[in-house]
Parts: C-alpha cells; structure tokens; sequence
C-alpha cells in the first residue's frame, strides 16, 4: 500500500524492505572470527578483505563447520553468514547486536547484498582504502529481498576505451548497489576492444582511430588525435573473475550485424560494400555493415568461440541495434540469398530487412550450442529470433510486451528513461548536453514496466510466456572519455538506478513525492559523502563543478516532452529505419 513515510531510517542505498535501528554499536576487534557457510564464503571473504583493509584489522576466517566442532563459546565467530534456503532467491537479514553480526542469506547473491549492506552501516569512511577511523557498526536488524534479479549496468568501452583499472573500480562501484549484471559494449564501429587469437587485426587494425568526433558530429569538429585501445584474453578474465568475487555478472557485447566499422577496417572482405574501411571517426549509425554471408557467420562463429572461453556468463549480447539495410538491398546476390533463404515480405518479395533478424539468429544458435543464451538489442526481435533469447528493450517500454508476448524473456534499458549519458540537467552548464533530460529524480521514478504500459494492451493476454527479467541502466561513451566523465554521467543516478529496480516498497516514486524526497534526502545526507570517501566524481546537486563543465563543445539535446507529444507515451524512440535515414542519428 502507498505510504508517505520513508519505510527505513538506515540510510544505505539501496534502501532496506524493512530496518530496525537497536540500541548500542558492535566493535570488531583484530582477531574477531568470520565465519561462513562454504556456499556464501566468496561474500564474507570480500567484506572481510575490504573491512581489514579500510580500518587495519586483521579479522580471522573460518567456517560455520569448525565452529561447531569447537563447541566452544569463546570462539564463536563475531561475525557469521549463515545460509537459509528458505528465503526468497537474493534475499538475506542482518541481526546486528553489540556483540554478534548475524548474516542470513538465501543464497550467495543474497550474502553478497548483505555484505555491501554491511559496508554500508559503517559510514562513509568504510569506502575509503583507510579509513582513519575506528570501525564501528551501528545495531540493526534488517531484511531485505531484490525486485528484479537483473539489475544491470551497460558499459560502452567502445566509443572510448577504458583502462583495466578503471573497469574494475567501475565493478565495485556497481556492486556497491547491488547492481548485478556488467554488460561490456565491447565492440562497434569506432573500436574493437577484445583480443581475438586467430583473428589478430581485430586489435591490430580495429582498436585504434585516427581521431574522434569532439561533441556532436554535427559541427565536424575532431580533436586530431589518435585513440584506441584493447582488453587481451587475460585482462578480461581478470575483469570477469574480479566481478564474480562481487556478486557481479560480465556479459560481453558483440554488435552485429551492424556497428561493424572497425571489424570492416581490418577484415574488408566480411564488409556488405566492397572498399577501403576506416574506423570510425565519428559518431552515429552507419550504413557500412556485414556482408550476410556463410563465411561472416563462420568469421563471428569464430570470435564467439574465444569469447565464451573468456565469459563464463550464461548470456552474450550480439548486439543487433540500429541496421541500415541500404548496403544489402544494393546487391543483387544479397536478394537473392534472402529469397533463397525464404526471407520474404507479406508480398511474396525477397525482403532483405529480415536478414537481420536472421543473421543474429544463427549466431543466437551457435551461442546455444556453447550453453550461452543470446542477448538482443529490441530490434533484433522478430518472427526470426529463437525464442531462448533474451530481449534488451531500448527503444521503449512497448516492444517488451510483443517480445514477452512471443516468449522472450526481456530487459528493459529505454532510452528515454535509462540512458545515463544523457544530460543530467537542461541548464547551459552541463558537458556535452545530448538527448533527453534525465535528473537523479527522474531515474528514481524508473519502473521497468509502468502498469500503464499494460494497460495500454488489453489485447494480451494477463499471463505472458516470456518474463520480465529486469532493467539495465546505459553508460554510452561517445562523450565520456575518461573515467572522471563516467563518474559525472553515472552518479548519483546509477545510485537512484540501484534503488528504483530493487526496492520491493510499493510506494509510488514518482518525481516531487514522499518516496523520491527521500531518497534524493537519504542520498545527500549519507550517500555522496560515501561516493565521495570512494572517490567518485559525481555531478554533485547542485550542478557541475567548474572543471566538470566543457564550454565549447556543442551536444545535441532532445526534448522528451515534444517527442511523446509526437508520438504518444513512448516518443519515437531510437533510430528507425526509413524515418531517420543512414545519417548519424540524432541521440549521438
Ligand atoms: C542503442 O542505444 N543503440 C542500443
């Protein structure tokens, strides 16, 4: 039921089910044991380590099985994670008294949370890497439970490459939230970022450009300097290895069949239109895609099978957004393989459109025989998708219904609510202005799935074979090119992110009432200065800082209230083929 009240007076973010303040503190001392069930040992290993490390402890592991078997009351662990299968999937309780912290947790993903939870009482000076203070956890009882088990964050390491060290800080502060899922774009047309063994121009041609595109591409203005850069097999197993050890799941994004620049820039033969092929320089679409061929899908085959010898996660994207079709149509023999391979519209004519959907299909196979499930761009959904793959709906909220409809479980990332490189605020100040406006209290009021949206389609049944898996916010970089840029763009909204497809509170969270006042409250008063103590750079409330403003470089902003007004509830959304053309297209 909706209520006015915050329901919790503990300040972590996400916010709590339910929190109950105790009287008196607990103060670890060195020597104080840790003890784990052996399922949800990786969770008290992290709390431990970054516990020691912030307040100079030395805490002792051990397991709830030599507890036992001490039988002994001095030795009782002062901290235990106690696994209770009981609970629902993600969940966990904090009993925190002043001589025991009692961790339950439904699973490993639920201990996870708890141990975040757990940094989290002990105030900000827990997120530095010493904390100059001593470490003291307020008394608590809590239990807490996820809304949605995909709890995403998109990061785009193509359109500017990301150093390793600033990808793993980027994975600590997604788990801090209780984010859970870490979707590396690692490929499009301005770079390729994964190295691939038996196909070396991949990183040798494909991760570096001759300059990049300084705001919009509108004004033509390039910075004249060279850009690249790549992740080998080892750094990313390291990165994968590393977000596991959180709680935190990589899946890796290869763009086919379009955002292919930099693929055509060092194999040109796998290109639609024959040529020279430069990386990309600037950014937006381009009509510059695979050629549908055996041999491109023996090609991406291939780099699918390294890439699942580095992703130990049961899904990889392929990407399948925004395909002009232009180069296929050009090509005679391209028809004719759509109408060989009974690619045709209503009319009985070759459509080469459906070679899209069909060539990601093949590859969503091939994925299936590795025992990985496909992940999709909205576009890439259509009569020719397996039905194992999983639906990221950019566009709007709309396409997800039709997608679950046809029995395709879905993510929902729309662009007009989730996209994080979008501009913060519409004031002149803010760096490189683009697309909509989307303050912190905006993505609060994110629901994956707004029941309008159902409403809107009685036409469906109330039952839909395909399930709302859960949301994924972006982190596009077009614009962001150093980590201090993601930091601007990402927070403090990827905190009001977290929040939003986690609570399980129904309270309506809508901009200006009871559920966002508090939280954006809860955010300044004990978030920030956590974020702050982290390190992080985030665009603070009241505007950017004089360093974090970029006078001069022109973005392209767009209105979301005319676009709805123009196309109803959802806007236009995305770039549509025939309406928007092969130009780059306006989001960028
Ligand atoms: C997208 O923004 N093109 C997925």
């Amino acid at each position: 039921m909706p209520h006015d009240t915050p329901p919790t007076t503990v300040p972590t973010v996400p916010c709590p089910a339910s929190a109950e303040p105790r009287p008196g503190e607990l103060t670890p001392a060195d020597g104080s044991r840790v003890a784990s069930h052996p399922a949800l040992a990786p969770a008290a290993r992290w709390w431990r380590r970054v516990t020691e490390e912030s307040f100079g402890l030395d805490l002792v592991p051990a397991t709830l099985t030599d507890e036992v078997e001490d039988g002994d009351g001095a030795t009782v662990a002062t901290v235990r994670f106690v696994l209770d299968e009981t609970l629902a999937a993600g969940a966990y309780a904090l009993d925190v008294s002043d001589a025991v912290v009692h961790v339950t947790a439904a699973d490993l993903p639920g201990a996870f949370a708890a141990a975040q939870t757990l940094r989290q009482l002990a105030g900000a000076q827990a997120f530095r890497r010493s904390a100059g203070a001593p470490f003291v956890l307020p008394a608590v009882r809590l239990q807490d439970a996820p809304r949605h088990h995909w709890r995403g964050v998109l990061l785009d390491v193509a359109r500017h490459f990301l150093p390793k060290a600033d990808v793993l800080r980027f994975v600590d502060l997604a788990a801090a939230h209780h984010l859970n899922v870490l979707q590396l774009h690692l490929s499009d047309d301005q770079g390729w970022r994964i190295e691939i063994n038996r196909y070396p121009r991949l990183t040798e041609v494909g991760a570096w450009r001759r300059e990049s595109t300084v705001g919009t591409w509108r004004t033509g203005t390039a910075d004249g300097r060279p850009h690249g850069g790549y992740y080998t097999a080892d750094d990313l197993r390291e990165i994968v290895g590393y977000a596991r050890e959180r709680g935190v799941m990589v899946v890796p994004e290869i763009d086919v069949p379009g955002h292919v620049r930099a693929v055509l820039a060092a194999y040109p033969e796998l290109a639609a239109r024959s040529g020279t092929h430069e990386v990309s320089t600037i950014w937006g679409i381009s009509d510059d895609v695979l050629d549908p061929s055996e041999a491109t899908l023996g090609f991406f085959r291939d780099v699918l099978d390294e890439v699942c010898r580095v992703f130990d996660a049961p899904f990889v994207s392929l990407g399948g957004d925004e395909v002009p079709t232009t180069a296929w149509s050009e090509r005679p023999d391209v028809v004719d393989r759509a109408a060989g391979l009974g690619l045709v519209a209503d009319d009985g004519t070759p459509d080469v459109a459906r070679l899209h959907g069909w060539f990601v299909a093949r590859l969503a196979d091939h994925l299936r025989t590795r025992g990985r499930r496909a992940v999709v761009w909205d576009e890439a959904f259509g009569p020719d998708l397996p039905r194992d793959a999983v639906v990221l709906c950019w566009r709007g909220h709309a396409v997800a219904l039709d997608a679950m409809a046809a029995g395709h479980d879905v993510v929902m990332a729309p662009e007009q609510e989730v996209y994080l490189d979008h501009r913060a605020a519409d004031g002149p100040d803010e760096p490189v202005p683009v697309g909509f406006v989307r303050t912190t209290a905006d993505v609060y009021a994110f629901d994956p799935l707004p029941p309008a949206v159902r409403d809107a389609r009685p036409d469906l049944p109330t039952e839909l074979p395909g399930a709302l898996l859960g949301a994924q916010a972006q982190v596009w970089t077009e614009h962001l090119d150093s980590a201090r840029r993601i930091d601007y763009a990402a927070f403090p909204r990827l905190a009001a992110f977290a929040e939003a497809v986690w609570t399980t509170d129904p309270a309506p969270r809508h901009v200006g009432g009871p559920a966002g006042n508090a939280f954006l409250e809860r955010l300044e008063s004990a978030h920030l200065p956590r974020l702050a103590a982290a390190g992080v750079e985030f665009r603070p409330p009241g505007g950017p800082l004089p360093w974090q403003t970029r006078p001069g470089v022109a973005g392209y902003p767009r209105d979301l209230a005319a676009e709805r007004a123009a196309a109803g509830w959802e806007g236009a959304g995305g770039w549509v083929a025939g309406r928007d053309g092969a130009e780059p297209e306006a989001l960028a």
